[in-house]
């Protein structure tokens, strides 16, 4: 089975697959239109270590040559100095600029392929090629690249749209546990602000063994997230308007993961909570959700902060420093009703707060 979405972007439309075992036909499809008789690969460390065995000969039976970098796990890889080494893996090589980069691996080696990518020659033709739940259905999609800087994350970078999206779920037979948990967070914020059905269909999360939950339907479920990104990433490509719905929970998240210095919370962990809190708000101004859509999948989330590490002020301190603010007020996505999203702004600190208690009374 294999599902296909178009994105279109104001630099062309790009298609993106979903399927089992696609790896090999959709790159050769690419590859027929291009006139490239070599390939430069980006590839995340542990996605090297578990399946370089099987990509390397199916690139070598595409290209003569196949020039590979190995991205070392974890954010710090979504760096200047790594995106300046990348840089040199291209030119030193020789890159032109119809050579296409082929990015493997998570969202960190996705933005920072997608930045290399769109900074090298003014721009080289770039695949992604998602290895992460969270890489499927979210940041492979939408043409956010960048890398971090020292005062803060996704500081630097720029809107530039891959080629193409390849979304073999073979890889995802090597990913821990907590990764696929971390990428359920964004499927259930796309529940949330889109579509209601996403709520039930996400129960194949719940398989005790999510390495035999059914493929069919983990395809399917991938296709739709891509699909509901794909709408409003074209509707609103440079984030001036719908664009921020898929903020949804993540203005909380960001500030809970600063607080943990990016360390004892993950990024799924941390959205999860922050769309508890988001509900919480949502409700304290005039909605009235009911709480157990997301609580149906709080067994699968294994915090490791207790309520004690969190004080609301700093919390909130960081809330107001987002990049995304405009003004000295917090902007909150926050929901009318489910999949009715608007951005709020919310002045009162005691609700903030009040939302805050329904995160934090999650942890022990
Ligand atoms: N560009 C966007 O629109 C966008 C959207 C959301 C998030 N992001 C960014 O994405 C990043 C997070 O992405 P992520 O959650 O994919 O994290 P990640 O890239 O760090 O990957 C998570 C972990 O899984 C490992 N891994 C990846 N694929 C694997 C596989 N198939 N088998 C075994 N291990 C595997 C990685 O080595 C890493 O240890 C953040 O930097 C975030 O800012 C970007």
């Amino acid at each position: 089975m294999k599902a296909e979405i178009t994105i279109n972007a104001s630099s062309g439309s790009y298609k993106a697959a979903v399927g089992e075992n696609i790896f090999e036909e959709e790159l050769a499809n690419y590859l027929s239109q291009k006139q490239a008789d070599k390939l430069f690969v980006l590839i995340d460390e542990n996605v090297f270590r578990h399946h370089w065995k099987t990509i390397q000969p199916i690139l070598s039976e595409l290209v003569t040559n196949v020039h590979f970098l190995q991205v070392p796990e974890g954010e710090s890889s979504k760096s200047v100095r790594f995106w300046s080494k990348t840089l040199d893996f291209l030119l030193n090589a020789g890159i032109r600029r119809n050579v296409p980069l082929v990015v493997i691996g998570g969202g960190v080696t996705g933005d920072l392929g997608g930045f290399t990518a769109a900074t090298a020659l003014r721009g080289i033709p770039l695949i992604h090629v998602p290895t992460t739940v969270l890489a499927m259905v979210d940041s492979s999609i939408g043409g956010k690249t960048g890398v971090n800087h020292a005062t803060g994350k996704n500081l630097i970078g720029s809107f530039y749209q891959p080629d193409r999206v390849i979304a073999d779920t073979r890889f995802l037979e090597s990913l821990p546990k907590t990764e696929w948990i971390n990428g359920l967070s964004e499927i259930l914020k796309y529940a949330a602000i889109r579509d209601e059905a996403i709520f039930s269909e996400a129960e194949i999360f719940m398989e005790p063994d999510l390495q035999s939950m059914n493929k069919k339907k983990l395809i399917h479920l991938i296709a739709k997230c891509i699909k509901i990104k794909a709408d409003i990433v074209e509707e609103d490509e440079f984030e001036g308007g719908i664009r921020a719905f898929l903020n949804y929970g993540h203005t909380f998240a960001h500030a809970l993961e600063k607080a943990c210095d990016f360390d004892t919370i993950s990024h799924g962990e941390a959205v999860y909570l922050g769309m508890l809190a988001a509900q919480e708000l949502s409700n304290l101004t005039g909605a009235d959700l009911q709480t157990t859509k997301l609580s149906a999948y709080r067994s699968l989330y294994n915090f490791r902060i207790s309520k004690e590490e969190l004080s609301y002020n700093q919390l909130n301190e960081y809330m107001k420093a987002d990049k995304k603010r405009t003004d000295e007020h917090i902007k909150f996505v926050l929901l009318n009703n489910w999949q009715e999203p608007e951005v709020k702004t919310v002045k009162d600190k005691t609700l903030i707060n009040q939302a805050w208690d329904a995160a934090s009374n999650e942890l022990s």
